[in-house]
């Protein structure tokens, strides 16, 4: 067990990011009701995604995470989570035939409502409010009452996560994540996608591989792993009172796990390595993410790599990048060599959202393109460093909202007043996410079609 640690020594440290409680009597005692209840998830599956992620940071698989920036209380329903997953899917299936390799899935949801701001306040107009910090603390309407913390609100959050947990877990294991249906949803995506016939011949390619398969007899019906899949959950690990009260042991292993979600990450604003959140996830043995923006050097990262991972444990870190399109090439090489150079197992994964975000007419909204590019130049980096570039991790939703501009249907910046639903930053729409599936997919294919003529020819 790590050293001096225990799931409250991090209220001992420093903190970023913590709302301002009027009530702490009464906050107290909702964490310890939270104390009290059932946990979310378990930790033997918390073990499985680390193995599966120690596979993918030794080469041999991809992660696609994602999902809300974040969840709202108004928005909980079952067309929504239906909706998300099946997006999900259909991008896990094309990223699988591109990659070739097994793609890990693990959503932003159940448990994704806690946001960092970078003010504490809100201004319109001659109104100055406390910033909205996500449903999970506060209310999104700019009025007083609605800004005020409410600790109810994590108990609110606590019990939509684990009715949104209970329809991911009939979903992936019900039939509804069948790889014929997945397969139908994408055929429908392709025929009417604006870049139907560029998309066609990866799909065409994908329906030829599953005759294939029937033929030789490897159906559905007949081999379990086409009808069900594993689906992890995942959120930032930002309001740590909420953490704490869910972190339990396990009784097999004696560990300390986090049991709001399958992985926790590390915000770009709380990594400080002598403060609070660092703190917390250094004694949970789940996996967890760390994200890595412009300003992480690379004597910083490896710092927190000894911090968070020091006995070297494959599956236990991975770094979320998220520099920006147009600085990826100035900062991920130096923190790639560093990694390197000290030996550090650790999965490299790209967010290519937070590091784009522009205001166009008022809106918050994110250029399909600039998503793109720094995801291309992820992959191009990883490949001229001969490391792994291991997945990536963005905000979409599986519905038709107009939050980032461009994509196939050419969003424009007057599109975005129409469906702009986001309760914090834009996401990919249904047909935005699927696009840079296929769009990645078709560039993992070329990539190794290139290699295998370099090796045959
Ligand atoms: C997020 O993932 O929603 C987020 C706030 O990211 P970051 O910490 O990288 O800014
Ligand atoms: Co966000």
């Amino acid at each position: 067990m790590a050293q001096n640690w225990n799931p409250s020594s991090w209220r001992q440290k420093p903190i970023q990011q913590v709302p301002d409680y009027p009530d702490l009597a009464a906050l107290a005692a909702t964490e310890a009701q939270l104390a009290t209840y059932p946990p979310l998830v378990f930790a033997g599956e918390a073990r499985r995604l680390k193995t599966a992620l120690a596979n993918v940071s030794e080469g041999r698989g991809f992660l696609l995470q994602g999902g809300d920036c974040a969840e709202s209380f108004a928005e909980h329903g079952a067309d929504n989570i239906r909706d998300f997953f099946r997006a999900f899917l259909q991008m896990a299936v094309a990223l699988t035939f591109g990659a070739q390799q097994p793609v890990v899935k693990i959503g932003r949801i159940a448990g994704q409502f806690a946001k960092p701001r970078s003010s504490n306040v809100e201004r319109q107009g001659e109104v100055e409010l406390p910033s909205y910090r996500g449903d999970i603390i506060n209310g999104i309407e700019f009025n007083e009452k609605a800004r005020i913390p409410d600790p109810e609100r994590q108990i609110m959050a606590y019990r939509q996560s684990a009715a949104t947990l209970n329809l991911l877990r009939a979903f992936a294991q019900g039939g509804y994540a069948n790889l014929d249906n997945v397969h139908q949803w994408m055929l429908g995506f392709v025929k009417d996608s604006p870049q139907a016939e560029r998309y066609r011949k990866l799909a065409d390619r994908i329906s030829e591989t599953m005759d294939f398969m029937k033929a030789i007899g490897i159906t559905p019906e007949s081999n379990p792993s086409l009808r069900e899949t594993d689906f992890f959950t995942s959120h930032e690990a930002l309001l740590l009172g909420y953490e704490q009260a869910l972190t339990r042991v396990d009784s097999t292993s004696g560990d300390w796990y986090a049991t709001s979600g399958h992985m926790i990450w590390i915000g770009d604003r709380t990594r400080q390595p002598d403060h609070a959140h660092v703190e917390y996830c250094r004694g949970i043995k789940n996996p967890i993410g760390l994200k890595c923006g412009p300003s992480m050097t690379a004597d910083g990262l490896i710092e927190l790599i000894d911090i968070l991972n020091p006995a070297n444990e494959a599956g236990r870190l991975t770094l979320i990048c998220r520099f920006g399109h147009d600085k990826v090439a100035e900062h991920l090489p130096r923190l790639i060599r560093a990694v390197q150079k000290e030996g550090k197992k650790v999965v490299w994964s790209c967010d290519p959202m937070h590091g784009n975000t522009i205001t166009l007419n008022s809106y918050k909204t994110r250029p399909f393109e600039r998503i793109l590019l720094e995801v291309e130049s992820f992959f191009q980096i990883h490949r001229a460093e001969g490391t792994h570039p291991g997945g990536i991790h963005i905000e979409m939703t599986g519905n038709d909202v107009t939050e980032c501009t461009g994509g196939a249907r050419a969003l424009s910046g007057a599109d975005l007043a129409d469906r702009y639903h986001t309760h914090c930053d834009p996401r990919l729409n249904a047909d935005q996410a699927l696009e840079l599936a296929f769009l990645l997919a078709e560039r993992m294919k070329g990539g190794r079609d290139e290699k295998r003529m370099v090796v045959n020819g």
